[in-house]
């Protein structure tokens, strides 16, 4: 980073690289509102494509993504399932609840997976007068606030082969499924091909400055589209911000794979300094969450100090996140600086 601060906060952070905005500034453009876009349309056909899916719709967040593609599996009053720390229940605000009725119910597991026992525990798919229906399951991959970790393929396949008899449909919060399919080596579409909508974002690891992406069937797309304009989030030559996103998809996904090996190192260092602080064989992807008890404002505060910025993200929980503009060398000054801040 040019000023000497290593910014591990979120993987939000980068900033574009040049040839990002280069790409930028040539893109051909016209008005989304009008469904004009050739630059987001390219867009939305790639995004839909690598995903397994009919039809693709360029969103200002992963935040409104999730939305829109939850609101097209679950009406007013009825029931989301979804593991207690998802994005989508502890980070959106209460969005879901808020704008479209929407009620949840969730499960807890240490690394964020599916629970497979406690879904078959938890859905009631047709409850009947007095209780709340469930009518689609939530899963986050890689899961944030777990630690980036990445959800077994086996189970989501088991997932979906119990939740389809019951009706009950499956949306997918793959902000980081380009780390999940990076780190573990399976397609996209093998993933995405298991859910009914699936959002992903690009302004994270890939290093747009801006825009998610909602998949799903042409209806529920074309749907969520009408529901993206009456929330006000209709734009308009948004190909300037597609441009960026086509640009990552072409240059900044195989690269994960150098954050997954500075998270792993970060993790490593704290770990010889401090072994009950993190496992590093459990930091799967670009994502470190150190466990330091009380410590957890004096680890930020004297890695801050010495130019390292990260965040507390729950009782005694600092995350870590490494991304696009945290070049080797500046992983290993963090993984030194940070280790010292955890063994002081
Ligand atoms: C797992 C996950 N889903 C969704 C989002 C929401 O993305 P945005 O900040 O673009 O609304 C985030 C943001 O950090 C996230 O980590």
């Amino acid at each position: 980073m040019t000023s000497g601060v290593i910014d591990l906060r979120s993987d939000t952070v980068t900033r574009p690289t040049a040839a990002m905005l280069a790409a930028m500034s040539t893109a051909e453009t016209g008005d989304d509102v009008y469904d004009e876009d050739p630059t987001v349309h390219a867009l939305e056909e790639r995004v839909a494509a690598l995903l397994g899916h009919e039809a693709g719709l360029f969103t200002v967040t992963g935040s409104l993504a999730n939305l829109l593609g939850i609101r097209s599996l679950v009406a007013p009053g009825q029931e989301l399932l979804c593991e207690e720390r998802a994005h989508a229940v502890r980070a959106e605000l209460g969005a879901h609840a808020a704008w479209h009725g929407v009620t949840t119910r969730t499960w807890s597991d240490p690394r964020g997976h599916v629970d497979l026992d406690a879904v078959r525990r938890l859905m009631s798919p047709d409850a009947g007068p007095y209780l709340v229906s469930t009518t689609a399951v939530a899963v986050e991959n890689t899961h944030n606030f777990a630690g980036g970790t990445v959800q077994p393929l086996e189970t989501l396949r088991e997932l979906r082969a119990l939740v389809d008899p019951a009706g009950v449909r499956l949306h997918l919060d793959g902000a980081r499924l380009w780390n999940a399919h990076v780190a573990t080596g399976v397609a996209l579409a093998d993933y995405g091909r298991l859910f009914d909508t699936v959002s992903v974002c690009l302004s994270k690891g890939l290093g747009a400055p801006v825009g998610s992406v909602l998949v799903g069937s042409a209806a529920a797309v074309a749907e969520a589209r009408v529901w993206r304009k009456r929330l006000g989030a209709g734009w308009r030559q948004a190909g300037v911000l597609a441009a960026a996103g086509l640009h990552a998809l072409d240059h900044h996904v195989e690269r994960l794979a150098d954050d997954h090996a500075h998270a792993r190192l970060i993790a490593e260092a704290v770990a010889d300094a401090d072994a009950g602080a993190v496992d590093p064989a459990s930091v799967e992807t670009n994502i470190v969450i150190l466990d330091v008890g009380g410590r957890a404002a004096a680890v930020v505060e004297s890695a801050r100090a010495e130019g390292v910025l990260s965040g507390i993200v729950g009782p005694g929980l600092v995350r870590l996140t490494t991304h696009l503009d945290v070049s080797a060398a500046d992983a290993r000054r963090a993984a030194k600086v940070v280790a010292t801040a955890v063994a002081s």
